[in-house]
Order: C-alpha cells, then sequence, then structure tokens
C-alpha cells in the first residue's frame, strides 16, 4: 500500500485521537486507564524468544492464504524478518494479555498464529483456553516450538486455510470471550469469519481486529464492523480496533490515543 495512504491514515487518527480527558462515559474512562494506558511490562522469556527468533536467519516456505505479507514478498522468507516484521510489538501484546485479564477470557481464540509469539502473550492467563490458527505449516511448526518453549499448556494450534478450520473447530467451542483477528487481511473474509465468531460470543466479548488502517479493503471492513448492529462500542488504537458487545454500553465509536 501506498506510503501517502499510510500518512494520510494516520493524519487523521492523530486528528481525531483523545485520551481520558476527552472520555465522559465511565466504562472507557475505565477501560482506557486501567487497561489500555498501562506501563508496558513484557514477559522475559516471551521476549528472549523473540529475540532469538530475530536472530534466526533460517529461511522458511511461507504458504500464505491471505493477503500476503505487508513487508515481506514472496514464499521464501527469513524468520529474522518474520519475527521483525509481522509480529504484534511488546506494547501490542501486552494490552492483548492484558485485555484477556480483563474480561477474564476462558476461551480465546487468535486467527492468525505467525511464530507465537503474541499467542503466548495472550495464554499468560493460566485460567484461558488459546485456540490459535495459522495458514501456514512451517509457521505452526515453529509456533509449536515457541510454546514448549514458553511452556505453555493452555494452546491449542490448529493448522491450515482458515476457510475450512474456522467452521470446524467452532462446532466444538461453544463460548468465545475474546477474540484476535489477525489472519486474511481482506474485507469478505475478515466479515465471515466476524460473523462466524460473533455466532459463539456473548454480550461481555471483546473482538480485537489488527491492521485495521493498513489498506482500504480493511479500512472498509473496519468501518462495517463499527456499524454492526451487535457492537455498541468501539474503539480505535489506529494499529488495531476494539469492539464491545455489551447492549448496556452506549452505542459510541471512539478514537483513543496509545
Ligand atoms: C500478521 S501474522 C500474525 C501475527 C500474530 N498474530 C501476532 O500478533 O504476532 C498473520 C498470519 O496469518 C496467517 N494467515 C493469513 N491468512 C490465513 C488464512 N486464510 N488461514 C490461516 N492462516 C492465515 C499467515 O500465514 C500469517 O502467519
Amino acid at each position: 500500500m501506498s506510503a501517502f495512504f499510510k500518512i494520510k491514515t494516520y493524519f487523521n487518527y492523530w486528528l481525531d485521537a483523545v485520551d481520558e480527558h476527552s472520555l465522559h462515559a465511565p466504562f472507557l474512562f475505565d477501560f482506557y486507564t486501567k487497561i489500555i494506558k498501562r506501563e508496558v511490562i513484557d514477559v522475559p522469556l516471551i521476549e528472549s524468544l523473540r529475540k532469538q527468533l530475530s536472530n534466526d536467519h533460517r529461511v522458511v516456505e511461507v504458504e500464505d492464504f491471505g493477503a500476503g505479507s505487508k513487508h515481506l514478498a514472496g514464499e521464501k522468507r527469513k524468520i529474522s524478518d518474520i519475527a521483525k516484521l509481522s509480529l504484534s510489538d511488546a506494547k501490542f501484546s501486552t494490552l492483548y494479555s492484558r485485555i484477556a485479564g480483563y474480561c477474564k477470557a476462558k476461551t480465546i481464540i487468535e486467527l492468525g498464529t505467525s511464530l507465537g509469539i503474541n499467542t503466548l502473550y495472550l495464554a499468560q492467563q493460566p485460567q484461558s483456553k488459546v485456540y490459535t490458527f495459522e495458514g501456514s505449516a512451517s509457521l505452526a511448526e515453529i509456533a509449536s516450538i515457541s510454546f514448549e518453549f514458553g511452556g505453555a499448556q493452555n494452546i491449542e494450534l490448529i493448522t491450515g486455510n482458515l476457510d475450512t478450520t474456522l467452521y470446524s473447530t467452532l462446532s466444538r467451542i461453544p463460548k468465545i470471550d475474546m477474540v484476535f483477528m489477525d489472519a486474511n487481511h481482506r474485507y469478505e473474509p475478515t466479515l465471515r469469519y466476524f460473523d462466524s465468531l460473533l455466532a459463539r460470543s456473548h454480550h461481555k466479548s471483546i473482538f480485537i481486529v489488527d491492521d485495521i488502517h493498513d489498506t482500504p479493503e480493511m479500512e472498509k471492513a473496519w468501518t462495517e464492523l463499527k456499524k454492526h448492529p451487535l457492537v455498541y462500542t468501539s474503539a480505535d488504537l489506529f494499529r488495531c480496533g476494539l469492539l464491545f458487545l455489551d447492549p448496556s454500553l452506549n452505542k459510541q465509536h471512539v478514537v483513543l490515543r496509545f
């Protein structure tokens, strides 16, 4: 995507973004001050793994079932490049981990495992079970080594194209508390996966959609998701968007500084 598109969307975000001083709704004020705007306290074991992977220059064949990487072209990719360019950074992964703690998530769905670093953050709450989906067999293999390294017992990795794996897996998951959508960054699959996941969610479930301003397609998907009749509050953090389904919240959309 053109640098101009990225600069324009960031400029719009920057103009609209507010902090706690402009948040009047008690829920959003609390969520912003207690969950979003917090010091980054990373997990040293996970960050040491990120560092190891960032120094691993082996090349892997990546079969990409999504929109492709915005930074990495071709099927042959260096693990080090994936670790440096395609993963959520510690600031965002620790936020997702705090959100999982906030909603006391028992069942978490992550679309797009990649090397498994973010998955390990999502799996920090011992009461949670994380179902994580990855299309590329070679990345899934590395992710399963990451999970062993991290000592995580509460992660189930599902390998294959989401177009088939998501539906078969959801048939055995009755209820979802938190979703992190970060796989196929296209308009139609984003809305389709959202609808399927919504059918298993409840009023207190929280959805996080990554890369909402990366492409016009993802901006369009984000605009539709915010307007969905079952979404009551949405928050734009530029890199990702949060969707809240609780009908006791006012219908509102906020752009938050992060
Ligand atoms: C941006 S990476 C995920 C990063 C990770 N969630 C994080 O936060 O660090 C996206 C991943 O989604 C996978 N993916 C894309 N489309 C997919 C699909 N249709 N089915 C399964 N996996 C897919 C890609 O192979 C890639 O590894």
